[in-house]
């Protein structure tokens, strides 16, 4: 007979090789590769369970309807609307963020619709009972399943026949046809392969919890992201009380989308008015802080930007950013320099966007600027006045998208100024206590924001 081959997986990204290697071809990471058995193709088959047969487009049922509401706003509008049937949904971020909290809270909702099934491999069912207890949870539709092997839980979710389920987390389960250990790339794999079958053939929607590596990737093979039908992203800074859900795969609606909640005593509290709750601690008689109205999804976010900027007692001058990405900050600071005429060279700086959210579009560029220019020269921005806009190369405003989303939640908030890409203000119908000032140039912006 012949000996089977093992193969070599690497632990970051997936890529299978016979032979090892030192540094993963694919993801260019030292010394992930680590052996595996192959999974063994014989045994049970990887078909769904009902073979497919072609159908009409028309007569595919579609039916919206069947979404079920998980009784939190926030997560029901990152999920695109509700809980699709069959669905399979990956909720990924770091330790301690505060994903099996969110779940045992849906979960204690979604178990008033019908049986939901909660499997926990990483505690045992007395300290769900204790947190469940700490959240106010009193519901009898809800059961707990202490259990790491997937065959064991598939075994029990024949006999109970739940309408929800959550695996906690896909990490800390196995399946006994393959050797290696829990948490690698094959045992997440064929587990989330096994988990999918499960969900389409039974439309039982699964959440599964994956923990975050320390890259910010949710751990195990990236296939992983590719096999679910959605995939949730919870983030926040471990100082601060804000959580923030974020949808960056989504088969059944919109990506981008996000949920905002606050971490308190009894559990996270969903967050509906995030622009109020961001700007609350805004210092209004300080240099170096400018509003940004950003947009998350369909949702607009005022949110506020702080730099600092002060002279650097070593040779080479920090540059620091915190829920901005570096290089886009480096950009905006040699910008400032050549085109603005602003001298930052020997000064540190650090930009920080309060609050701890993370913003990625490029029309808080003005804002940073903003803040930039107003902690350097020591001049407040007037307070009721909010910023975007994205900075080209040659320090040109350009237009971004909708900017009447934006400016009526400004004037919600009580901004009475909004300087913005003069590419935006065409056929613009904005809110008559805000007045607009559109710029073609980031040098313009600064004579308008220093009163
Ligand atoms: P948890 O849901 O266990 O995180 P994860 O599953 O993502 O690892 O959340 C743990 C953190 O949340 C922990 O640091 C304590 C905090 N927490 C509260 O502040 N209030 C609460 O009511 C609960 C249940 C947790
Ligand atoms: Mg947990």
């Amino acid at each position: 007979m012949a000996r089977q081959k093992s193969i070599f997986s690497c632990q970051q990204c997936g890529f299978q090789s016979p032979k090892w290697m030192g540094r993963c071809p694919d993801c260019q990471q030292w010394n992930t590769l680590v052996e595996e058995q192959p999974i063994a193709t014989s045994g049970h088959s990887r078909a769904l369970p009902q073979p497919g047969k072609p159908q009409k487009l028309a007569e595919v049922n579609s039916s919206e309807e069947d979404r079920l509401s998980c009784g939190i706003a926030e997560l029901n509008r990152t999920l695109g609307g509700g809980v699709v049937p069959g669905s399979l949904i990956l909720i990924g971020g770091d330790p301690g963020i505060g994903k099996s909290t969110l779940l045992l809270q849906a979960f204690s909702e979604l178990a008033k619709k019908g049986t939901a099934l909660y499997v926990t491999a990483e505690e045992s069912t007395r300290q769900v009972k204790l947190r469940a207890d700490r959240l106010g949870i009193k519901t009898d539709q809800l059961y707990l399943l202490a259990e790491t092997s997937l065959e064991q839980i598939r075994q029990r979710i024949k006999e109970l026949n739940p309408d929800f389920l959550v695996i906690d987390s896909i990490q800390t389960i196995f399946t006994s046809s393959l050797d290696s250990a829990p948490g690698s790339v094959s045992q997440v794999r064929e587990c989330t392969g096994q988990l999918m079958i499960q969900a389409k053939g039974e439309g039982l929607p699964t959440f599964l919890v994956g923990h975050v590596t320390k890259d910010g990737a949710i751990a195990g093979p990236r296939v992983l992201e590719h096999m679910v039908d959605t995939v949730l992203y919870f983030e926040g800074d471990p100082g601060h009380p804000y959580r923030i859900l974020r949808a960056v795969k989504n088969r059944f609606g919109s990506t981008n989308e996000i949920g905002v909640f606050e971490m308190q005593e009894q559990g996270l509290r969903e967050v509906s008015n995030p622009s109020e709750l961001f700007l609350a601690e805004r210092p209004t008689q300080s240099a170096g802080s400018a509003v940004v109205a950003s947009l998350e999804g369909s949702r607009p976010l005022l949110v506020e930007l702080q730099a600092l900027v002060s002279s650097s007692s070593f040779g080479t001058p920090q540059r620091t950013a915190i829920g901005i990405d570096h290089k886009r900050i480096s950009l905006l600071i040699a910008i400032l320099e050549k085109k603005i005429e602003l001298s930052l060279s020997g000064q540190d700086i650090f930009l920080n966007v309060a609050g701890g959210v993370r913003l990625d579009e490029p029309a808080i560029d003005l804002a940073a600027i903003a803040a930039l220019a107003s902690s350097h020269l020591n001049r407040i921005i007037n307070p009721q006045l909010v910023l975007f806009g994205e900075i080209g190369l040659t320090g040109e405003v350009r237009a971004i998208s909708q900017p009447e989303l934006r400016i009526k939640e400004a004037a919600r908030l009580g901004f009475t100024q909004c300087v913005l890409p003069k590419g935006n203000m065409k056929n613009i119908e904005a809110p008559e206590t805000i007045r607009l000032s559109g710029i073609k140039h980031a040098s313009e912006a600064l004579d308008i924001i220093f009163d």
